[in-house]
């Protein structure tokens, strides 16, 4: 019966990046001069056996193991302060935008202008992300009042599948007609749930937010129109990326700096179960559609890891992933949880042709996939 729907096209994207960058090499040194002050102030533990040292992280092994170069934060100074390792925000009066809403905002704007529409136009916003800043109101409901939206907002996390999944609900809300312009935006503060402290991830995410304009094809009047053709998204259990923090920490009566309250995983269980996953993912939802792998020009694929991505592109169209089928952006965003894949799509799409097809496609923690194939206009 999909025929009866209208054609929903993702008509802007606008992309909010934060003012400061964190090279490796000034990673790896925070990480170092923070290594050396734990490993002197337990050197008697140490001496004695109980406690292992913590080891130096190395520029080398980032790049090498991930492809990531550098990442953007919001606030630098604390997470390179050896002294802190975390960024440091400043809490604000509940009258004033909250730093979330913040950078939503002004990805929107950016979406907004693209897609040739204002906040007025727009009557449902979705708010969808790795990590909410609160429980309530929800973040939604903040950013539709500041950009003047009507409709509904809600807030919904699927951790690194947060925006794919958050376009399903967007693209069917259009389609049945519960919303007519629906905005989905990512605001990802990812350096406050990373352990900067921690060897094995402290490399791994940057901060960003990402927007889209989700409307019907026949309410659209922007320049770079993307029809989508069809939406699938899976989930199975696994802990194998995972993160405790939750409102019942305080009555477990847990360490808020208890190891497990912040973002850990099994990197390389992780790499090995989500690879076919998300190859046969996309071949599955392609097929759905009558299309094929080779038929696409483009993949915008989550940005975890490049050699990840190299996996997935080897296994769907048997070639190397170059930036022509796959552009990597995590050399210079990192992880950005849920928005990587749409800041790939953002970044890499003006040179494709009416009529040229691709496919966005996210995973993560859950395990979660989601893929949206897009067809140029
Ligand atoms: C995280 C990731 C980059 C780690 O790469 P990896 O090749 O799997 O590395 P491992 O964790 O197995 O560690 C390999 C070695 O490097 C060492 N190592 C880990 N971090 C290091 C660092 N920062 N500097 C130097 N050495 C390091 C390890 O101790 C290990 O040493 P050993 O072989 O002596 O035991 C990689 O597994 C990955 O990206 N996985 C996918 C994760 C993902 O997609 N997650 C989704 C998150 S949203």
């Amino acid at each position: 019966m999909q025929a009866s729907f209208p054609a929903v096209v993702i008509s802007g994207t606008g992309l909010y990046r934060p003012p400061h960058v964190i090279t490796n090499a000034e990673l790896v040194a925070a990480f170092n001069a923070y290594a050396d002050l734990q490993n002197a102030e337990h050197a008697a533990a140490i001496a004695a056996g109980e406690r292992q040292p913590l080891t130096h992280s190395s520029v080398e092994f980032i790049e090498k193991a991930s492809g990531i170069k550098q990442r953007y934060v919001i606030d630098k100074a604390g997470v390179l302060d050896p002294a802190r390792m975390y960024p440091r925000f400043e809490p604000r009066p509940d009258e004033q935008l909250s730093l979330m809403a913040e950078i939503a905002v002004d990805a929107a704007r950016k979406a907004l202008a693209q897609a040739g529409k204002t906040g007025a136009d727009v009557d449902a916003v979705l708010c969808s992300s790795a990590n909410m800043q609160r429980a309530y109101p929800a973040m939604a409901v903040e950013i539709q009042q500041a950009l003047g939206a009507g409709g509904y907002g809600f807030d919904m996390n699927v951790a690194c599948s947060s925006a794919t999944f958050a376009l399903e609900q967007a693209v069917n809300a259009v389609r049945t007609g519960s919303a007519r312009c629906v905005l989905v935006v990512n605001p990802e503060i990812t350096s406050a749930h990373l352990e900067w402290r921690d060897r094995d991830c402290h490399f791994i995410f940057g901060d960003v937010c990402t927007a889209l304009i989700v409307e019907r094809a026949d309410t659209a009047t922007g320049a770079d129109q993307w029809e989508v053709l069809g939406t699938q998204l899976v989930t199975q259990f696994s802990s194998n990326i995972r993160n405790n923090f939750g409102f019942m920490n305080r009555a477990e009566d847990r360490d808020p700096n208890d190891r497990d309250l912040t973002f850990y995983q099994e990197g390389r269980k992780v790499f090995k179960d989500v690879v076919p996953m998300a190859a046969a993912h996309i071949e599955g939802h392609l097929a759905k559609l009558g299309l094929e792998p080779t038929q696409m020009r483009r993949f915008w694929l989550h940005q975890a890891n490049q050699g990840m991505n190299q996996f997935v592109i080897r296994k769907l169209v048997g070639g190397e992933a170059g930036s022509e089928i796959a552009p990597l952006i995590l050399d210079e965003y990192a992880n950005t949880a849920s928005a990587g894949s749409i800041i790939a799509f953002h970044h890499h799409r003006a040179d494709l042709a009416a009529g040229d097809t691709g496919v966005i496609c996210s995973f993560g923690a859950g395990y979660s996939i989601g893929s949206v194939v897009v067809k140029k206009r």
